[in-house]
């Protein structure tokens, strides 16, 4: 299949990554070159790594390159899509910007995709002429390593959207799961209060960071604390996440932590600024 995916940041480098490896051609589209080049960059390193585990071999990797073009302009890298899917910034207005557009540059035909975290599936559909053909295709990082893709299936999702997207999740090898429309989702939902709790958790001073951490890897058997997974995401959209459900739900329960607002003020957004709670530089 033609896959188009919109933004070559972590999360669509990943998804361009799995789609070529699982020999589709890919057109990975972003605003400038330099961050295409990041992107093929991210995703040359992370083969890499899989070919150095035998999980692929050399010629796999090469094939797997060969497979995605670049595009800094989305009309040309979207034009032939059989299926297209967002990956841009977690922002409201730029989502429906973007849908708007590829509504009327995407084949009538193509299903819309998006791997938003938590904005509505229903409001961005409504952005477009095909409510029926907008999706939610939410896929974890790391994406070539987490096997579940959320898929959500918007007010006006059809049927035939939802089946597409996830025989398209098993041929990749993911688990994908069926959710419905409302803040957060499933995964969202459940994860980011736990998050904002460690972090309420440090704020009150009742434990420091590499004891909070150690608690819920050792005591609860996660594969990363927290704060350290809160990192990983990235602590602007890990608040970018909290505001959304606290304002779809209105519930005090969603309120971010002063910490993490203050930190996402200073620029202190995790792993990807080279500080947040852990100092990456
Ligand atoms: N590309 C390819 N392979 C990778 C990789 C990447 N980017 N990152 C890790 N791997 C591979 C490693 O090569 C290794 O492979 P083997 O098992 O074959 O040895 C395996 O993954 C494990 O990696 P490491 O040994 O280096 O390190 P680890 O055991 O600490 O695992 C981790 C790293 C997979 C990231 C693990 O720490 C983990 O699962 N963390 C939690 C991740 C998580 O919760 N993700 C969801 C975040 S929420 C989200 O994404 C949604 C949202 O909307 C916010």
């Amino acid at each position: 299949m033609n896959i188009s995916v919109i933004g070559a940041g972590q999360m669509g480098a990943g998804i361009a990554q799995v789609f070529a490896v699982g020999g589709h051609t890919v057109s990975l589209i972003d605003i400038s070159q330099e961050s295409l080049d990041r992107g093929l960059a991210a995703i040359r390193k992370s083969l890499e790594r899989i070919v150095k585990k035998e999980k692929i071999t050399a010629e796999q990797l090469e094939a797997a390159m060969k497979n995605i073009q670049t595009y800094t302009d989305m009309g040309a890298g979207a034009q032939d899509a059989e299926l297209v899917i967002e990956a841009a910034t977690e922002n409201v207005d730029l989502k429906l910007k973007i849908f708007a557009q590829l509504d009327s540059i995407a084949p009538a035909s193509a299903p819309l995709a998006t791997n938003t975290s938590s904005i509505s599936i229903t409001r961005i559909a409504a952005a477009t002429k095909r409510p029926d053909k907008v999706i939610g295709m939410h896929f974890m990082n790391p994406v070539p390593v987490m096997k579940l893709v959320e898929v959500i299936r918007g007010y006006a999702t059809s049927d035939a959207t939802t089946q597409l997207v996830m025989d398209l999740s098993r041929e990749l090898g993911k688990v994908p799961v069926e959710v419905n429309d409302y803040p957060g989702f499933v995964a969202n939902r459940i994860l980011m209060p736990m998050l904002n709790e460690a972090m309420y958790t440090l704020w009150e001073g009742v434990g420091g960071v590499a004891e909070i951490d150690t608690v819920m890897k050792l005591g609860m058997a996660h594969p990363m604390g927290p704060l350290q997974l809160a990192d990983y995401i990235g602590l602007d959209t890990c608040l970018a996440i909290l505001n959304v459900m606290k304002e779809g739900f209105g519930r005090q329960h969603y309120q971010p932590c002063p910490l993490l607002v203050n930190m996402v003020t200073a620029g202190k957004l995790g792993r990807k600024s080279g500080e947040g709670f852990y100092d990456y530089s």
